[in-house]
């Protein structure tokens, strides 16, 4: 494979020589149970008369292998929980904790290692580089973290195979379909097998059997990586594939349902929507 756009300078080795002192990203085996956890998290946007409460406590805890989804009305604060998982933005209190690491004594430059060996991003806008091939943006968190493109080369074909794209490895975003481009986008996330896989309405831009393609995407990495995978969504066919789905409501946890029909699911986000 090439990549004819160099312009990620992935010769930048200072992350490669973190790895080389002994940064050891991955989790134990035996440590892999409550994988991801966040205690009493609050985010105030803003300060004085117009601050902003986007989460006013929120406790919860994410198996390896699980499928989670966060529902709620609109400005619940569900990005806002998935950012701070995702260590894209920081919480005005409370911990966020991954594996046996407490976030909270991280600097930005370990946070960003962190995230970029441990997690992967899927949003609803599907964020790729318009003038690279489908295996060029899946390659893309590769080349930012310096590693070797051959290292990785065989798990991209498995990825490729996975997400059904091997026809079109070589074709840039604009000559595939949105379920297309948003497998590429899964097939990014999980190039570097994250611990982690945080999605932000995946399907919110795709009719719904492509939809449905995604999804099981996403469960099934989840199942055959171990990875854990928080999804954010407001659909309720979307939510009923996790095994557990997560209900907020004005920046707080109100009910939890485990492996929940798409029906109990949307009777009770009408609920909450209506009570908002
Ligand atoms: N960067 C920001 N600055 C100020 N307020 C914000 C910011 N991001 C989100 N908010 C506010 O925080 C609340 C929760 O937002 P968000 O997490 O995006 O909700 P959801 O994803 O559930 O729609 C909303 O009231 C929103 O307006
Ligand atoms: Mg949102």
């Amino acid at each position: 494979m090439e990549f004819a756009h160099q312009v990620y300078q992935p010769g930048r080795l200072v992350t490669n020589r973190r790895y080389a002192r002994g940064y050891t990203p991955r989790v134990h085996a035996g440590v892999r149970k409550k994988l991801v956890s966040v205690e009493s998290l609050e985010k105030v946007y803003g300060s004085g008369p117009t601050a902003v409460r986007a989460l006013k406590g929120v406790t919860l805890g994410f198996s390896a292998g699980e499928f989670a989804a966060i529902m709620g009305p609109s400005g619940s604060g569900k990005s806002t929980l998935l950012h701070i998982l995702g260590t894209l933005e920081e919480p005005t209190s409370g911990r966020v904790v991954i594996g046996e690491t407490d976030l909270s004594g991280l600097s930005d430059r370990e946070l960003t290692l962190l995230r970029r060996a441990r997690m992967g991003f899927v949003f609803q806008f599907f964020n790729l580089i318009p003038t690279l091939t489908a295996e060029e943006n899946v390659m893309l968190p590769v080349l930012i973290s310096g590693e070797k493109v051959v290292l990785h080369e065989e798990r991209l074909d498995d990825l490729l195979s996975l997400v059904g794209l091997e026809e079109r490895r070589g074709h840039r975003p604009d000559e595939l379909s949105g379920g297309e481009q948003q497998r590429v986008a899964i097939a990014r996330a999980l190039i570097r097998n994250p611990d982690i896989v945080l999605a932000d309405e995946p399907t919110g831009n795709l009719d719904s059997k492509t939809g449905a393609g995604v999804l099981d995407l996403l469960r099934e990495s989840a199942a055959r990586y171990g990875q854990t995978v928080v999804m954010v969504t407001h659909d309720p066919r979307a939510a009923a594939v996790a095994d557990r789905v997560i209900f907020l409501a004005d920046g707080r946890v109100v009910d939890e349902a485990t492996s929940p029909d798409a029906d109990e699911i949307f009777e009770r986000i009408k609920t909450l929507e209506s009570a908002g």
